[in-house]
C-alpha cells in the first residue's frame, strides 16, 4: 500500500484518482484549492458512473505528512500555485508524477518538490468537466499515460496495475513521444483561438494552418532531439481531421469557460525553443500572442 496524493482534482486528476481507487490497494487523498464537493466520473461509452470516495483537503496546511506518490494534475501554469502542496507532500523519497501537457515537466515541477523524483507523464486521456462535480471521460479512445522506461516508470505502472481507468505505457524514447504529443497540443491551440471543437479542422484553410503549425513544431522537436520527420505533420493533422467533430481539448474548455489558458506550455514553448535554435515559427508567432491575449481577457 502506498500513500498517494492527487493534487488538482480536475478532469485528469479525477481520472487519476479513479484509477487509484479502482486498484483498492492504496490510501489516496485529493488535494484541492477549494472544496470540489462530491466528484463522479462518467464513462461516455458505457454510461458507467463512479463516485470518488477518498478524502479531500482544501489547503496545504491540512497535509499531515509526506506522500509516497504525488500525482500532479494542475494545469502547467498552475504549478507555482500548487507549490504549497508539493512542499508539504514531498521528501526525497517521494515520486511526483507530472500529469501535464508540454515538454518541460521536470524543469517546471522539480524546483517545488524538495528533491523528490519527478516522473514526466504524457497524458492521452480525453476528459471534460461536464457539470458541477462531474467529469466525463471519452472512452472511445484508450486512456493512456506514457512515462519514461526505467525503474520509476515501472514502479508507477505497478502502482496502477489492474485499474481499468488508465493504462500506463513505458516508452524508451520519451523525448520523441513527448514532442509528438506536444505537436498535437500545439495544433489544438487552434481550437482555443477559434472557440471551436474538432469540426474546425474540416475547413481546408484551417487544415493548411494546422499543417504549417505542425511542420514548424516538428522542426523544433527535431532540434530538441526528437525523431519526428516532417511527414509526421500530415499524419498528426489527419488525426484532427478525422476526429469526432464534437471532441474538444482542455485548452478549448478553458477558453469557453473564460479561464486562464495553458498557452505557454503548449504553444509558447514552440516559439521560445524555436528562437533558441534559430528556427522560424511563423504560425506560432501569430497564434501565441492571440492565445496569450485570450488568456488575459
Ligand atoms: N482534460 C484533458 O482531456 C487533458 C488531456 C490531456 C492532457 N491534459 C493535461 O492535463 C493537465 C490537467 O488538465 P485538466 O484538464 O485536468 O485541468 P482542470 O480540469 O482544469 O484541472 C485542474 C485542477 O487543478 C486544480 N488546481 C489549480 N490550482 C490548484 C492548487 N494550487 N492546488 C490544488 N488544486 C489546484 C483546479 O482547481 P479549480 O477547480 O479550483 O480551478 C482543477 O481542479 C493539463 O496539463 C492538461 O493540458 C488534459
Amino acid at each position: 500500500m502506498a500513500d498517494i496524493a492527487v493534487v488538482g482534482p480536475g478532469a485528469i486528476g479525477s481520472v487519476a484518482a479513479l484509477a487509484v481507487q479502482q486498484t483498492g490497494r492504496h490510501a489516496v487523498t485529493l488535494c484541492a484549492r477549494r472544496d470540489p464537493g462530491a466528484i463522479r466520473v462518467v464513462d461516455d461509452v458505457t454510461g458507467e458512473v463512479t463516485d470518488l470516495t477518498m478524502p479531500v483537503l482544501t489547503s496545504p496546511a491540512k497535509v499531515d505528512g509526506p506522500a509516497d506518490w504525488v500525482l500532479l494534475a494542475v494545469k502547467a501554469h498552475q504549478t507555482d500555485g500548487a507549490a504549497g502542496y508539493l512542499g508539504a507532500l514531498c521528501t526525497p523519497r517521494t515520486t511526483v508524477v507530472a500529469l501535464q501537457n508540454g515538454v518541460e515537466h521536470v524543469a517546471r515541477v522539480a524546483p517545488h518538490a524538495n528533491d523528490a523524483r519527478v516522473l514526466p507523464a504524457i497524458v492521452w486521456i480525453s476528459a471534460e468537466p461536464t457539470g458541477p462535480g462531474e467529469v466525463t471521460v471519452r472512452n472511445n479512445i484508450s486512456s493512456l499515460l506514457q512515462v519514461p522506461a526505467g525503474p520509476e516508470g515501472e514502479e508507477f505502472a505497478k502502482l496502477l496495475d489492474g485499474a481499468p481507468a488508465v493504462e500506463v505505457e513505458l516508452v524508451s524514447d520519451f523525448t520523441t513521444a513527448a514532442w509528438r504529443k506536444l505537436t498535437t497540443n500545439a495544433i489544438a491551440g487552434i481550437m482555443a483561438a477559434t472557440g471551436r471543437r474538432a469540426a474546425v479542422y474540416q475547413r481546408e484553410d484551417v487544415k493548411e494552418l494546422a499543417l504549417g503549425l505542425a511542420r514548424e513544431t516538428l522542426a523544433v522537436a527535431r532540434a530538441e532531439g526528437a525523431q519526428l520527420p516532417e511527414e509526421e505533420a500530415e499524419a498528426l493533422v489527419g488525426i484532427f481531421e478525422r476526429m469526432d467533430p464534437d471532441i474538444g481539448s482542455s485548452i478549448l474548455f478553458d477558453r469557453l469557460a473564460g479561464r486562464e489558458l495553458e498557452w505557454d506550455a503548449r504553444n509558447g514553448v514552440v516559439r521560445r525553443l524555436g528562437r533558441r535554435h534559430g528556427i522560424a515559427t511563423p504560425v506560432s508567432d501569430v497564434l501565441v500572442p492571440v492565445l496569450a491575449a485570450a488568456s488575459d481577457g
